[in-house]
């Protein structure tokens, strides 16, 4: 078998770059490892930014996401007791975001996809690569017991933190820059419309909290916890008890409550190799890079990244030049690196760490008051919620 890009994932990145592909008239062959139900029910993200909303549109896949999805021009930050709201129209132009799950996006990708004649081979099993710095790099997999070659001008590795791509690369070539953070978020999916229009990002005593929403009915709510929790020893109601303890007001407040459908533990760690390419292959995504989630970022970068690697294969198939697909890692580093600052220092302002003392908390109180007063303070959060613009 051959083609033009071998994409090894079928996340966000791999079916975004996929169609970008398609678009330009690129041939590309998707190689997923799970099967196609498994990746359209991983529960996961559900904030996406305008600049991705606006390319899902572009690329005419977002039709669904237009109908189901919800518009929040605005989040509330919440501590000591009280709201504060940040309006992100106000402050970035009229600028929002959209809420609406990640593996809805994956659906609408894949049926896209497989509707216009597009390949994707789920199921691929023992994936890996070789020849990454010849002309020939390729593909081996295997597919119900058979074993497989694909031979492709370029590799996209877009298989997530947990992929084969990084770690084909040989030793050496990559710098990893990391940080672990010391607790890790308990998430739920519950059969409860949300408590508020919008999303509110708490800091309290006993921790973090997050009310976000997937529809006027479900509601998506995450508590900071170890980050080894067992959620065995989080009952439904042991859940409800603690999220209302860190979103009470002053002057009232309490979630509705409701069936819990889904439940997990995430960890929490920021992460980058420089730099994102190796020879004839490309990492993209959560392969090259993780951020905590409280900025709501991950899907969003995975996106960004892909945008650029597909312009620099449309310039290298339009004329041979490789000049952007050589400065791919050096684009996607600089918005990598910003995106990281903003989810680190999200994470930072809204998470109580176990080894702060009370100096560290009056800083953060202080610091908080001050993004919620500042407009300057406002804008920055804003702006980058939003999503700062593609370069
Ligand atoms: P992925 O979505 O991970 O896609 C990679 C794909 O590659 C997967 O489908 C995988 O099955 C496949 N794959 C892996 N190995 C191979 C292989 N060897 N061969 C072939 N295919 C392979 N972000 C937020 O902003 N907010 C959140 O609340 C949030 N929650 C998350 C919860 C979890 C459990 C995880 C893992 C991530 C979460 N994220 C969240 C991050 C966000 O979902 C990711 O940043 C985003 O999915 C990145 O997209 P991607 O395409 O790079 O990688
Ligand atoms: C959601 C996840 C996030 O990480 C976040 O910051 C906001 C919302 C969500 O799953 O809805």
């Amino acid at each position: 078998m051959k083609t033009e890009v071998g994409i090894i994932g079928a996340g966000p990145a791999g079916l975004a770059l996929a169609h970008l592909l398609q678009r330009d008239g690129i041939g590309c062959v998707v190689l997923e490892a799970q099967a196609r139900q498994h990746i359209e029910e991983r529960v996961r993200a559900g904030v996406l930014e305008q600049g991705t909303v606006d390319l899902l549109n572009e690329l005419g896949l977002g039709e669904r996401m237009m109908k189901q999805g919800l518009m929040h021009y605005g989040v509330e930050l919440r501590f000591l007791g009280r709201g504060h709201r940040i309006d992100f129209a106000d402050l970035t132009g009229g600028k929002g975001v959209m809420i609406y799950a990640q593996h809805e996006v994956i659906k609408d990708l894949v049926a896209a996809r497989l509707k216009t004649g597009g390949e994707i081979i789920f199921e691929a099993k023992d994936v890996a690569v070789s020849g990454l710095d010849s002309e020939i790099p390729t593909i081996r997999f295997s597919q119900n017991g058979i074993g497989e070659e694909l031979q492709c001008d370029f590799i996209a590795g877009c298989d997530g933190f947990h992929g084969i791509c990084r770690d084909s690369i040989p030793a050496g070539v990559l710098k990893p820059y990391e940080r672990v953070y010391p607790f890790g978020w308990l998430g739920i999916l519950a059969q409860a419309p949300p408590a508020s229009h919008e999303l509110i990002y708490a800091n309290h005593e006993r921790g973090f909290a997050l009310m976000s929403m997937r529809s006027p009915k479900i509601s998506r709510l995450y508590l900071q916890c170890k980050p080894e929790e067992d959620l065995n020893e989080w009952a439904d109601e042991r859940i409800w008890d603690e999220l209302d303890q860190r979103f009470a007001m002053r002057d009232g407040f309490s979630l509705m409550r409701g069936a819990v459908l889904q439940k997990g533990v995430t960890g929490m760690r920021s992460f980058v190799v420089e730099p994102m390419q190796f020879g004839r292959m490309f990492l993209a995504g959560d392969s090259a890079h993780i951020v905590p989630p409280t900025g709501a970022k991950g899907l969003n970068l995975a996106v960004a990244d892909v945008r650029v690697l597909a312009a620099g294969f449309k310039e290298f198939y339009a004329s041979r030049k490789r000049d952007l697909l050589g400065r791919y890692s050096e684009i996607c580093l600089r918005r990598v690196w910003k995106v990281q600052r903003f989810s680190w220092w999200m994470t930072s302002l809204l998470h109580k760490f176990e080894s702060d003392g009370e100096f560290d908390r009056r800083r953060q109180m202080a610091e908080l008051d001050y993004v919620t007063s500042s407009r300057a303070g406002m804008t920055t959060l804003a702006e980058n919620y939003v999503g700062l613009p593609m370069e």
